[in-house]
Order: structure tokens, then C-alpha cells, then sequence
């Protein structure tokens, strides 16, 4: 294992997702949200996003592992549920980063199953070359260059994942 590079540091990082808070509470006016955070890798983005939005604001968790296939849609397990009903509710899933799309394509159609009366994404990072299946999110921090990236919720190994800020492995 070589050395970590810094690829987005702490301040770029979290000015941006200050942006998206700010982003967030004025598309969400008047209204409560419910955030959804996919484990483990979203959990700093998610407090640091949910800091700064003032809205009243309810936090679950899923943790899903997907497996790898030749099949385009991928296969998607979940580890644990949401604990809330989320029927009639704004609901907005917080992923650490985009890569093949396939857990939030998933995640996105398994949620509005569960009846919320809306589904957005907001994800820190995004790798567009690496889409395997088509999904935007409504809310993103920054798109990469296809880089194995760790920090900031993002392992290697369970490793790294408390760095400040985004880094590539060398
Ligand atoms: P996908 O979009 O379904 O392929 O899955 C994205 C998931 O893969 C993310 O939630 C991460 O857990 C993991 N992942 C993808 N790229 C990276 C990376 O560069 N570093 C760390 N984890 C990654
Ligand atoms: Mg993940």
C-alpha cells in the first residue's frame, strides 16, 4: 500500500457540501426531510450535510452490500432495513459516492416502494465513467476521474475511512 494523496482537502470538501445543504433547504421549504444514510461510507457527509440545513430532519440508516455479476442490474442485499415508515414522507438517500450506479438505482426504486412521496439522491462523490447504469443525483458534491478513492466515510479494507479528506491511494 503506497502513500495517500490528497485529492479534494477538507476545506474544498466540506464548502461544497455547505453548498448543497443551502441547496437543499431552499428545494425544501417549509418541509420535513427524512435522510437516509447508506452505511458506512456516508456517515461523515451525512453529518456534515444535516448540520447545516435547517429544516426539521429525521436521520435512518440501510446497510446494503451488492454483488458482483455479469448482469447489468447487478444484485443489491440489504444488511438492515430503515427502522421508520417513510409513506407519504420527502425522502432523501445520502451516498458517499456513485460508481457503477447500481446500488442507487436499487435503493431509489426500493424506497418509493415503501410509498415516500419522493425519492432524491444526494451523493458526495461521483465517478460518471465508471456508470454501468444510468442514475444522476440531484445533489452533487464533485464528479472524479476514475481514482480508488478513501476518506471522509470511504475505506480501503475498513481502513481510512476517518481521514478529513478525500485521498487516492498511490
Ligand atoms: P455502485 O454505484 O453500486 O457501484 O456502488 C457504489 C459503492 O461502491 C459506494 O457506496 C462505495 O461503498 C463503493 N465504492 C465505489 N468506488 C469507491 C472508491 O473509490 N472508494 C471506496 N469505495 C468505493
Ligand atoms: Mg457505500
Amino acid at each position: 500500500m503506497g502513500d495517500i494523496k490528497v485529492l479534494i482537502s477538507k476545506e474544498t470538501l466540506e464548502e461544497r457540501i455547505k453548498e448543497m445543504s443551502e441547496q437543499i433547504e431552499k428545494d425544501y421549504e417549509g418541509k420535513d426531510i427524512v435522510l437516509i444514510g447508506i452505511l458506512k461510507g456516508s456517515v461523515m457527509f451525512m453529518t456534515e450535510l444535516a448540520k447545516n440545513i435547517k429544516n426539521d430532519i429525521a436521520l435512518d440508516f440501510m446497510d446494503v452490500s451488492s454483488y458482483e455479476g455479469t448482469e447489468s442490474t447487478g444484485r443489491i442485499k440489504i444488511n438492515k432495513d430503515i427502522r421508520d415508515s417513510i409513506e407519504g414522507k420527502d425522502v432523501i438517500i445520502v451516498e458517499d459516492i456513485v460508481d457503477t450506479g447500481r446500488t442507487l438505482t436499487y435503493l431509489k426504486e426500493y424506497l418509493k416502494q415503501k410509498k415516500a412521496k419522493s425519492v432524491k439522491i444526494a451523493t458526495m462523490l461521483s465517478k460518471p465513467s465508471r456508470r454501468v447504469v444510468e442514475i444522476d443525483a440531484d445533489y452533487l458534491g464533485f464528479e472524479i476521474e476514475d481514482k480508488f478513492v478513501v476518506g471522509y466515510g470511504l475505506d480501503y479494507n475498513e481502513k481510512y475511512r476517518n481521514l478529513p479528506y478525500i485521498g487516492y491511494i498511490e
